[in-house]
């Protein structure tokens, strides 16, 4: 089992290059499952999730080429039948359950079982089921697992969701792209990343309109493919530059992050700027210093998009831990989404979580201390913190961390991060 080890007290300065989005390359892939031919994906983060999907789609008949670079072609001329996503490969990810759409889509039918991910709590798929039963699936779903298929294929309908759910919003488009007639999204997410599935599903030919806001409208298709030459790219990964961001608090310095998008992170920006850190914003550039104890902030709640994100919640913890005051956190979107505050604790941070609401109140430093990541975005948080933490901390289950951080020890060293992986 891999570690990492970092020794805290090095401020960080210079420049990183954002990586492509986890959560939308996750849902591109499988909607390259919908095309009959070649798709070319460019700025695709090397991160484990992504491989889970390619073993998805290997497995499925899919041909994909590129290695651990940035640019991905994935073949899926010729698709047989849908054989079924064996447990180990839909336990890897929640993304997995987008296959679901993507192969009654394409094939009308699957098989595959209740999909992993991390522990936050409760992660039903009931609104993706009752979606895709009113679009004329038929879907068993015993002991964990999930046999799906659609005998007169799927037809569009109207579908309201209770709550506007990213993965329940990325299976109805993709089943809806090439279903009879038009379906209409109502409560869909508004995302960035649903905009570049909507975008993907465009330039394979798609007709969908209104992503980002409160009604898309998809009108079927006969089928998808890209026209030849053409490559898409996936978009900056607006967690992980608020990872970085946050990672700078923490240790000081400066950072200029490249190639990401700040229009994307307008509800956490504003947060930096309370926590006293001089921070611009250009057209694809971020720029941030901070030294010194950051200001508390007053209460930060997750919402959904545009919103304050759920996925920022553990790596701005970890950057107020040594602030001056009191910020309290309102967690809306998971039930239990505090697993990192015991870690933090471990290491000095004074945090009392309790429910929804996790209290922290700023303490002048932390320390090194032995921890285990209990999530992706929780184990960010903990490398951020310990970059400014006195002495040594060691952080195992680092395969969380590398699920969602293209070599999260490589980018902060360049940096100056003492850190390294044993
Ligand atoms: C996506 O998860 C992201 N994952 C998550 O990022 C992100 O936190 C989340 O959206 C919210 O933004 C990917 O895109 C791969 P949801 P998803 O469906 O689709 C409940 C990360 O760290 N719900 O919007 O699973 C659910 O339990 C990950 O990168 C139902 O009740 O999120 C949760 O409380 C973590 N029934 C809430 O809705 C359903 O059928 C939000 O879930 C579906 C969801």
């Amino acid at each position: 089992m891999q570690k990492l080890v970092i020794d805290g007290g090095k401020m960080l300065k210079g420049e990183l290059k954002t990586q492509g989005a986890k959560n939308a390359v996750l849902p591109v892939l499988a909607a390259a499952a919908l095309c009959d031919g070649k798709v070319r994906l460019s700025n695709c983060p090397s991160i484990s999730d992504r491989y889970g999907a390619i073993r998805i789609l290997t497995r499925l008949g899919a041909r994909v080429t590129g290695g651990a670079g940035s640019e991905l072609t994935v073949d899926c001329s010729g698709l047989a039948e849908f054989p079924e996503i064996d447990d180990n490969l839909m336990r890897t990810m929640r993304s997995s359950i987008i296959f679901m759409g993507a192969a009654l889509g394409r094939r009308g039918r699957c098989t595959l079982c209740y999909p992993g991910g991390c522990d936050l709590g409760p992660r039903p798929i009931d609104m993706h089921i009752s979606a895709l039963k009113k679009m004329g699936a038929v879907i068993n779903d015993e002991h964990g697992r999930i046999e799906c298929y659609a005998p007169d294929g799927l037809s569009g309908c109207k579908i309201s969701l209770s709550f506007p759910s990213v993965g329940a919003t990325e299976n109805i488009m993709l089943a809806a792209v090439t279903a009879k007639g038009e379906t209409v999204i109502s409560n869909p997410a508004r995302e960035p990343e649903i905009g570049c599935l909507a975008d993907f599903l465009r330039s394979c030919g798609a007709h969908i309109k209104g992503d980002g806001g409160g009604r898309i409208v998809i009108e079927g298709v006969e089928e998808l493919s890209q026209p030849e030459g053409e490559v898409f790219s996936i978009i900056p990964d607006r967690v992980a530059a608020a990872t970085y961001l946050s990672a700078v608090i923490c240790a000081g310095g400066e950072l200029m992050l490249t190639d990401c998008q700040p229009s994307h992170m307008e509800a956490v920006i504003p947060v930096f700027e309370a926590m006293g850190a001089y921070i611009r914003c250009f057209k694809s550039n971020i720029y941030i210093q901070s030294t010194g104890r950051p200001r508390s902030c007053d209460t930060i709640r997750t919402m959904v998009y545009p919103g304050f994100p759920t996925d920022a919640q553990a790596v701005i913890m970890s950057a107020l831990t040594c602030s001056v005051g009191t910020t309290v956190f309102v967690e809306n979107i998971f039930e239990s989404r505090y697993r990192h505050a015991a870690a933090l604790c471990r290491m000095g941070a004074d945090i009392r979580a309790e429910g929804k609401v996790a209290v922290v109140t700023g303490v002048p430093e932390l320390y090194g201390a032995s921890c285990e990541a209990p999530d992706l975005r929780g184990g960010a948080a903990i490398v951020c913190a310990a970059l400014g933490a006195q002495g040594r901390t060691e952080i195992l289950r680092t395969e969380y961390i590398d699920r969602g951080y293209e070599s999260i020890e490589k980018a902060l060293s360049s940096l100056g991060a003492d850190i390294y992986r044993v």
